[in-house]
């Protein structure tokens, strides 16, 4: 029997909770070609320069194998704006930016975060009198699910309606779970009843003036107009989608690394403020990002010295290329206080992640408070059970056990103000 290919054995979930000597060993060959036809990138530089490269698209419709014509339109609503080229990519963009960050709105996440610390109070103060908790299912994941409901103005009660569709859209991206037009028509007819769900909250806000992402762009009025209804509900369905396990991995990675690098976690006990440099070098580190499969080369591009040819997917590998010694050193190494630290955790480009802000501040927030309030805290197995997807990945549970919790700290008079 042939060995399988490298890419293969990163996919292979026996491998997710460690994948990384598997990237050492692909960025052996910074650009392969994988058995179903894909070109797999995994160094630093090759990875930069196909991220801003236009030859390259993110647009799913250039695959030849691409499952809907003309003919055959799909279930009808347009794609996610992650998966559209400039042009229209940016229109969208910048008409979402309006609402969420600099420069229309600088104090949408700050004005927050007040909120975010008492979320996090309460599902930590939810822990008390007791010794263990799965700090995913009870912190990790309500914690910025409950973030970005309020953003966009999604009832919170129906989290379990659109939990199981924002599963089925991220499970359809895995190529684990079949051949490419299967997971695309899979993923679209999931979008399509999500984006129903959204249609129904959208209409309902039109003549409601709230200050959520979605009674304002219901309702926008700025100088480039505003997004089509079917823009719209598929672009929030995207945010919110996006805002679930992206910063769930991403906390629930943070946690994990951060027991077993016991000599930091202790310095954050005691300085709080270091919480922004952990968080950079874990995205680094353990990103919740692993790999990108949604790019396609729309000419021939030379690259290490391998011809991608036209029509090829390909695949960006950013955990390997954040952990690429030509780029940085000790690249295996947590280490929160390294000098330099860019790094691929957010992408790079015109995709760069449209969240970033908000899943920086979340993570700031919650990492400190839990290895604060959770006393002498510990995993109880290492390495923990996995989701199944290598794309986004991180722990699906993480048994912890602790002394006891400490209560919360007062509010600062500001905060209050703020809450
Ligand atoms: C730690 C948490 C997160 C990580 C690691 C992450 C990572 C990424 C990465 C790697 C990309 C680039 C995708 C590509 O080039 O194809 C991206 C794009 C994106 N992210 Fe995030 N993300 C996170 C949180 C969020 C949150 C909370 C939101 C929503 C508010 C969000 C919304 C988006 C959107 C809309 C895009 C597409 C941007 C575009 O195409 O211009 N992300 N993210």
């Amino acid at each position: 029997m042939t060995q399988p290919s490298v890419y293969d054995q990163i996919l292979d979930f026996g491998n997710r909770a460690n994948p990384y000597p598997l990237y050492t060993e692909l960025r052996q060959t910074p650009v392969s070609r994988a058995d179903d036809g894909s070109y797999v990138v995994s160094t630093y530089r090759e990875i930069v320069a196909l991220l801003h490269d236009p030859r390259v698209s993110s647009d799913l419709r250039n695959r030849p194998d691409y499952p809907w014509t003309d003919e055959s339109p799909g279930p009808g609503l347009p794609p996610f704006f992650i998966s559209l080229d400039p042009p229209e990519h940016d229109r969208i963009r910048r008409l979402l930016m309006r609402h969420f960050g600099p420069p229309h709105d600088p104090d949408r996440i700050v004005s927050m975060t007040s909120g975010m610390a008492e979320i996090v109070g309460c599902l930590i103060d939810s822990l008390a009198g007791r010794n263990e908790a799965d700090l995913v299912d009870e912190v990790a994941y309500p914690f910025p699910v409950t973030v970005i409901c309020e953003l966009l103005g999604v009832p919170r009660e129906d989290q379990p309606r659109f939990r199981a569709w924002a599963d089925g859209v991220i499970a359809a991206i895995d190529p684990t779970t079949g051949d490419f037009p299967t997971r695309q028509r899979r993923r679209d007819e999931v979008n399509a009843e999500l984006g129903a769900y959204i249609g129904e909250l959208a209409d309902a806000d039109r003549d409601r003036a709230g200050t959520d992402m979605l009674s304002e762009l219901v309702t926008e009025n700025g100088p480039e107009g505003r997004l089509a209804r079917g823009e719209l509900v598929t672009n929030m369905a995207l945010l919110l989608i996006a805002g679930h396990e992206t910063t769930v991995n991403l906390i629930a990675n943070g946690l994990l690394t951060l027991l077993r690098y016991p000599e930091v976690l202790q310095r954050l006990r005691r300085q709080p403020e270091l919480s922004a440099r952990i968080v950079e070098e874990l995205l680094r580190y353990e990103p919740p990002v692993q790999l990108l499969t949604s790019r396609t080369a729309l000419e021939d591009i030379d690259v290490a010295g391998t011809t991608i040819p036209t029509g090829a997917p390909i695949v960006l590998v950013l955990a390997a290329g954040s952990r690429d010694p030509d780029h940085i050193s000790h690249p295996d190494v947590f280490d929160p206080d390294r000098p330099d630290n860019e790094h691929l955790g957010f992408g790079g480009g015109v995709h760069y992640c449209f969240g970033a802000p908000l899943a920086r501040t979340e993570a700031q927030i919650v990492l400190p408070e839990l290895v604060r309030r959770l006393e002498n805290l510990r995993l109880v197995s290492d390495p923990p059970p996995y989701r199944p997807n290598p794309l986004l990945r991180g722990p699906r549970h993480l048994p912890v056990e602790f002394d006891g919790v400490a209560p919360a700290r007062a509010m600062r008079g500001r905060e209050r103000r703020a809450a």
